[in-house]
């Protein structure tokens, strides 16, 4: 049997495939490449470059290859992006996941692990944040993908197609292969934006708000290792194919670190200086976001082992010395 990974030339989504081909899964990989890159999916033997609102290429995959279970990651995801263009978030994450669900059910595939997000539960009420908690999305991104989520569980209940949505928290570090890494054209993430900075290739770290009720007034976020979340959804698979039935998890580490603690930790890695410029908060940016990921523990066997923040730092920073353009292809 096969499992399709739709963006699995993207960051989470290469590091899965890699997981995947890693346990010997054979593994056929959907890209647009839009953000994606071509090389992070070089070890993967079926790959299309195409939308997944590409209906007959859909049809074509699902008729070409022996898929029981998709793994879904092909999606827009910068919150920024998100509020000032909603059309192209709803048209691409939720009509495109409308399309791939669609094929699915035309051609009989049953499970899917659904790539979603801590966006979904916008500002908390509380932390740790559990999966039970209120969700009101504070940005379009966040909003697309809870619609995504609930679409699928419409699907479960009328076609059976048995889901396993997980909401990552932040998503950070390389494969301990130093082959894979995070490279996203234009960058907004806090790590890669950090070892940019350590590399010389930008002047500073704008650190965006330094008046939040937090110890040291940066935002507290819940850094997890890519690989860690890879792991997530091999076990995902496993639980699907038991036949456990549809659920949703966070995935974290449980510990927040803030901006200026990532700061540091990626100075004492590095050795490098690392300037940093204070400027005002970043819009929609919740103070603290840290997951309880214990249901994930318990029901899934997930055991996060990466996600130390030196670890975490040591991997991206391998990557980012390794590959100082990222993939250089674009
Ligand atoms: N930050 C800075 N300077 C930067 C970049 C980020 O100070 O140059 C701060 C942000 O304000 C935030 C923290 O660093 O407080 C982390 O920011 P990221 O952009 O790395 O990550 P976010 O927490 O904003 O968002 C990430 C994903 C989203 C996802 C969200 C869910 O990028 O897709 O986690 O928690 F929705």
């Amino acid at each position: 049997m096969a499992i399709l990974v739709t963006g699995g030339a993207g960051y989470i989504g290469s590091h899965t495939a890699a997981a995947l081909l890693e346990r010997g899964e054979e593994v056929v990989v959907l890209d647009n490449l839009q953000t994606g890159h071509r090389q992070a999916a070089d070890g993967c033997t079926h790959f299309y470059e195409g939308d997944i609102r590409d209906e007959a290429l859909l049809d074509r995959i699902f008729g070409s290859h022996e898929i029981d279970a998709v793994i879904h990651f092909a999606a827009n995801s910068l919150v920024q992006e998100s509020m000032t263009d909603p059309g192209k978030y709803y048209h691409n994450n939720v009509y495109g996941t409308l399309c791939l669900l669609e094929r699915m059910r035309a051609n009989g595939v049953k499970r899917i692990v659904f790539s979603s997000t801590a966006a979904v539960y916008g500002e908390p009420e509380r932390v740790p944040i559990e999966e039970t908690d209120k969700t009101e999305p504070a940005n379009a991104y966040g909003e697309t993908k809870l619609a995504m989520e609930r679409m699928i569980r419409w699907f479960d209940a009328a076609h059976g197609i048995q889901n396993v949505s997980l909401r990552y928290f932040n998503a950070a570090g390389a494969h301990e292969s130093g082959r894979i890494g995070e490279d996203h054209a234009p960058e907004t993430h806090l790590v890669p934006i950090v070892l940019q900075a350590a590399l010389g290739k930008r002047p500073h770290v704008a650190i965006f708000g330094d008046d939040y009720p937090t110890a040291d007034g940066t935002c507290i976020r819940d850094y997890i290792h890519v690989s860690d979340l890879a792991d997530a959804h091999l076990l995902a698979v496993d639980r699907l194919r038991r036949g456990e039935g549809s659920a949703v998890y966070n995935l974290g580490s449980g510990r927040g670190y803030s901006v200026r603690e990532i700061i540091e930790q990626a100075r004492r890695e590095t050795g490098r200086d690392i300037p940093v410029v204070v400027q005002p908060r970043r819009a929609g940016d919740p103070a603290v976001l840290v997951a309880s990921s214990e249901r994930a523990k318990r029901e899934l066997g997930w055991n996060p082992r990466r996600s130390d923040i030196g670890t975490i730092i040591r991997t991206a920073w391998a990557w980012h010395t390794a590959h100082p353009e990222g993939y250089g292809d674009r």
